[in-house]
């Protein structure tokens, strides 16, 4: 930082300044631009002039003015006051959060009160990761105190336990070259680099959504990465905001890039009203969330997701598992392509810049069940909305995302239309998490979920295969097995795929209600074709009374009364059994 260069403006354009200085700076280091010491970057540099980019509103900053080296890589602060924080895209509290107003400059965040419990004796060794101690307040979950990434030494302070702003000095660590290192609560790591974990493990359990297209037939490992593309009104923002409510992280992180300043400010104004299903307290307490308007710098909303997977890293790195939202990156991809045009670089497809497949990357890789420098297990699960224009998903940053994800789940405008909620199209949505899911299920006590999962598949492929038969004979027409077919692919999408984000007792279903759904709807199947094929007339399987129930079991069964789904078994069995009967009875009397 001795050293750091300081340079002169040449050029403005909007948030990019050009500066000159015969002092060498470097790419992506953090500068402070004008009086007002506007945060901004370097982008690129060509003989003496530098490109910045700055995150906050660059008006009334002339040429002369003066651009200032941090000799650090654009950074941000973490610490214990981010839980129920609402912030920007570079972690500065929205204290008006309507207004979405911040001022410009430094970081202005008082620092905040936290008990601190030391967990080391001085004189201990100390790593990346070491735990140093607890950090608790009255409103936010139990934290750690980490020594950060890079430390190795001895501990040559500890402070007593007690109550400490988040900014002052709790440790001190002499390190091998006999420098010392002091450590607060608050701590500082550059967005762009990912936090560094002991191992990467390989993903063995989802994060439970408590949606059942997505749990069942489309899981997302904890660890890994989902992307939900849609149009317009198809229902992304709902179904993130029911899985922030419902998932089982310990953490949330929810980046909201909003296209009209008005619709982030109804995000800011509704997610603190959420309450948490599970404590009863608002789900805030245990939520981060960034928020970008549209009135607020481009530069910024470039920077949201990776400050949004910095600080899901930070969790992560205390043994907990978090869920980051972005809703929604095509207005982040949007951001690049306007700083992208103002650098004047050529652009690619769709007017993003060559880089925005590589961008998304260095995101979405992000994403990932490890074991911590501390020795914990934590996770980073990113879920991306997109918002492609009219709907398209061959536009690039439908494309680029697909490329990147492990699961996609596509909206479809049919199924919104016809409020069939989540919209998911099954036909088109995919899980490279699938299988080594399976093993998980079988542990809840689910042992045919493989094969009740595959059925369900291949009656929805069938479905969409016979639908075109359908459009042409009518109905009436296909042979009884593949009318059975339709009324079983029928019964998937509105006994189980359906689930209403407004229903109060279907907004979510529990791994245990999904499995007894799951194997309901198989046994009727089963039975089904059985009947049918010793006999029974299809009109009569369509006019059961029990289908009317089992259509409705996801409305009329709650958590509290699993036990209704082995009557609804029940009733099923003795409704065939009549109808077998029945069709063996009419079968004698004709051979009679
Ligand atoms: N899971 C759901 N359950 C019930 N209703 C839903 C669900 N998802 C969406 N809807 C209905 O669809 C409407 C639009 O949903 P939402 O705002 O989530 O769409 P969006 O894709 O985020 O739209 P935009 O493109 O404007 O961001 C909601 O107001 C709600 O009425
Ligand atoms: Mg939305």
């Amino acid at each position: 930082m001795a050293d750091s260069g300081q340079a002169v403006i040449v050029a403005l354009d909007g948030p990019v300044v050009r500066a000159r200085s015969p002092v060498p700076f470097s790419i992506n280091e953090a500068v402070e631009v004008g009086d007002k010491g506007l945060l901004g970057e370097v982008l690129r540099i060509s003989g003496e002039v530098i490109v910045v980019q700055v995150y906050e509103d660059t008006a009334g900053l002339q040429v002369g003015d003066r651009v200032q080296g941090t000799g650090q890589p654009l950074s941000v602060q973490l610490g214990p006051w981010l839980l129920g924080g609402i912030f920007d895209g570079l972690l500065r509290p929205l204290n008006d959060a309507t207004s979405a107003y911040v001022h410009p400059g430094r970081v202005q965040r008082k620092p905040q009160q936290f008990h601190f419990q030391p967990r080391l004796q001085a004189d201990a060794g100390v790593h990346g990761g070491s735990v140093l101690g607890d950090i608790t307040s009255p409103q936010a979950k139990k934290q750690l105190l980490l020594a950060p990434p890079q430390v190795q030494g001895k501990l040559v302070m500890l402070a007593p336990a007690g109550d400490y702003p988040d900014d002052e000095i709790l440790c001190k660590v002499r390190q091998a070259d006999g420098g010392e290192l002091g450590i607060a609560m608050t701590q500082s790591w550059p967005v762009r680099i990912p936090r560094p974990a002991a191992q990467r493990l390989a993903a063995h359990a989802p994060l439970l959504t408590g949606q059942r297209l997505i749990d069942v037939l489309f899981p997302v490992a904890r660890g890994s990465s989902a992307a939900m593309p849609g149009g317009f009104g198809t229902g992304k923002t709902i179904l993130q905001q029911s899985i922030a409510k419902w998932c089982d992280a310990d953490v949330i992180v929810y980046v909201g890039c909003g296209e009209r300043g008005n619709e982030m400010a109804e995000v800011l104004e509704q997610f603190p009203q959420i309450e948490d299903p599970r404590s009863h307290r608002p789900l805030l307490e245990r939520s981060v969330i960034i928020a970008n308007t549209s009135n607020m710098p481009v530069a910024a909303r470039e920077a949201s997701i990776y400050t949004g997977v910095t600080v899901a890293e930070y969790f992560r790195d205390q043994g907990l598992h978090v869920a980051l939202m972005a809703d929604s990156t095509s207005r982040w991809a949007e951001a690049l392509r306007e700083l992208g045009g103002r650098l004047g670089e050529l652009p690619a497809e769709g007017g993003y810049p060559a880089y925005l497949g590589s961008r998304q990357a260095e995101f979405y890789e992000r994403a990932a069940l490890v074991r911590t420098l501390s020795g914990l297990t934590g996770s980073v699960t990113l879920i991306g909305a997109v918002s492609p224009p009219g709907g398209d998903f061959s536009e690039p940053v439908t494309l680029h995302t697909q490329r990147n994800v492990r699961c996609f789940w596509p909206l479809d405008r049919d199924r919104a239309r016809a409020r069939f909620y989540p919209a998911i199209n099954p036909l088109q949505a995919y899980s490279d998490d699938a299988a080594s899911m399976i093993g998980w299920w079988q542990q809840q006590g689910a042992a045919e979920f493989a094969s009740q999962r595959r059925r369900q598949l291949e009656l929805l492929e069938e479905q969409a295969h016979l639908a075109r038969m359908v459009r042409i004979v009518g109905k009436d027409a296909l042979p009884a097995s593949q009318q059975l077919t339709l009324l079983c692919a029928d019964l998937v999408n509105d006994a189980f795929l359906r689930q209403s984000a407004y229903s109060k007792i279907d907004c979510f279903a529990s791994p245990q209600r999904q499995i007894a759904m799951l194997q309901l709807l198989d046994h009727f199947i089963l039975r089904a074709r059985q009947v049918l094929a010793s006999g029974a007339d299809m009109g009569h399987i369509e006019h059961l009374p029990v289908l009317r129930r089992v259509r409705r079991m996801g409305e009329e069964i709650s958590e509290a009364a699993l036990p209704e789904f082995k009557q609804l078994q029940d009733q099923i069995d003795a409704e065939f059994a009549e109808l077998q009967a029945r069709s063996v009875s009419t079968e004698e009397a004709g051979v009679s």
